[in-house]
């Protein structure tokens, strides 16, 4: 077995005032990484369910400064950066506003709502010159970073085919998450939470499981696929795909939802200078029976890994020409090429597992974000990266809904 070394960080001598914008599961756990961070204080919170604000003085102290409206957060000029931590409908505007505002921005996944979108986030991060990461963590993870060394050495030969799935198997992994008891039109404001989605009655079931909601969240592909195709594209040093198409169904979470539950996309990824032609699938399944578990691997000509943000497990075949098999060679040598195909190189397997003590790829993400803020450096997942991590996300909606096979434009971001 091999060790991941972790990261060894400096402290920092400067204080960066930090803000979080969308104060639930997510945000908050972002907020606890990110004051792990040497020299980043925690200074206000805007969210629009009470709850959330007076949890978020419970935690970090009454001085914090709790709004329901984000807007009060951006005009402040103790504030360096913030978090957007909102349902997925809100991300472009609050980071468009944040970014117009001076604030360094980290953005949850998936980066925007809908593809279109995108072009205005990403300009906003070209004119404001801030700092603006999304959230997708594993992007910063030994892990990947190992798997990116490894593809690029042709430790697997020549990549032909990926493929990556979600499972889970329980009602929270399902999004059928708790309604507060003190929930009620006097304790959220709706309006803000509905910003731009059509206007409709109070529902509580919309807030606070808005995932399952079109107006608000993306389905399994936006909440889950886009973190696969953030790896993806990291350790392949792809744009993204040409061709999506996605199918699949609502089979057992019949509980009002809009959404699939099970969903399988398959994707062309076209040669570019970095990597050569590949296909790929993906899967989420909220009805696995078996038990809730996560993986991405790459194939090659003379390998596979399989690839987590803690661990690469890389499995070598011996490589033989595949122009000479079976055209020029007599039946012995096609016996020895046939053999040869089917040994694995020693050792059988490589494992490559972080050290004990790494803090984990959440950590090192906010790492990041931060070192771009204080130093202007270039962050690991921009607006670009971002974009293209989601789209063919997102084009997994169209095509499922729409019953069609999406072409997309990596390059350029555009759907054709
Ligand atoms: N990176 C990851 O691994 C990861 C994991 C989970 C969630 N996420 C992302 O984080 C985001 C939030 O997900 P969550 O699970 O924390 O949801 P959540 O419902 O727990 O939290 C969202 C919060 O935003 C608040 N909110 C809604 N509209 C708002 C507005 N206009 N202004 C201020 N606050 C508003 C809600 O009241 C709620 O407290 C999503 O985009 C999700 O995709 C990322």
């Amino acid at each position: 077995m091999h060790t991941l070394a972790a990261r060894r960080h400096q402290s920092a001598n400067d204080q960066l005032q930090l803000a979080v914008i969308g104060a639930g599961g997510m945000g908050m756990t972002d907020v606890d990484t990110a004051l792990q961070v040497p020299g980043v204080k925690l200074v206000a919170a805007a969210d629009c369910y009470d709850g959330r604000l007076e949890r978020v003085k419970d935690l970090h102290g009454a001085d914090v400064f709790t709004t329901r409206d984000y807007r009060e957060i951006l005009a402040r000029d103790d504030i360096d950066a913030v978090i957007v931590g909102t349902p997925d409908h809100w991300h472009m505007q609050i980071s468009v506003d944040a970014l117009r505002a001076g604030k360094a921005v980290y953005c949850e996944k998936p980066m925007v709502h809908t593809i279109e979108q995108g072009a205005e986030l990403v300009r906003a991060q070209r004119e404001s010159g801030k700092t603006f990461q999304v959230g997708s963590q594993g992007m910063s993870s030994l892990g990947n970073e190992k798997a990116k060394e490894l593809l690029e050495e042709g430790a697997i030969g020549e990549l032909n085919y990926a493929e990556g799935f979600w499972a889970r198997n329980d009602p929270i992994g399902a999004w059928q998450y708790e309604i507060p008891e003190d929930a009620s039109e006097e304790t959220v404001d709706w309006d803000m939470f509905l910003g731009s989605a059509p206007q409709r009655p109070y529902d509580p079931l919309r807030i606070f499981r808005w995932r399952n909601y079109r107006d608000y969240g993306t389905g399994v592909s936006g909440d889950l696929f886009v973190h696969l195709f953030s790896s993806l594209h990291f350790v392949t040093s792809s744009k993204g795909p040409r061709k999506i198409m996605a199918q699949g169904g609502l089979r057992y979470w019949k509980d009002g939802r809009e959404v699939p539950d099970i969903l399988l996309g398959m994707f062309d990824y076209a040669e570019a200078d970095t990597h050569p032609p590949f296909n790929l699938s993906l899967r989420v399944n909220f009805v696995d029976g078996t038990s809730g578990t996560t993986f991405l691997r790459l194939v090659g000509s003379e390998g596979a890994m399989d690839v987590t943000w803690t661990e690469v497990v890389l499995r070598r075949n011996r490589a033989v020409d595949p122009t000479d098999v079976f055209l020029q060679m007599k039946s012995d040598e096609m016996a020895q090429a046939i053999e040869a195909r089917a040994q694995m190189l020693p050792p059988a397997e490589s494992v490559y597992l972080a050290e004990d003590g790494y803090k984990g790829a959440h950590f090192d993400h906010f790492m990041h974000f931060f070192s771009g803020v204080r130093e202007g450096t270039p962050v690991i997942e921009d607006a670009n990266f971002g974009l293209r991590a989601a789209a063919p996300a997102l084009a997994c909606n169209d095509s499922y809904f729409d019953e069609k096979v999406v072409t997309w434009d990596p390059e350029h971001m555009e759907v054709l």
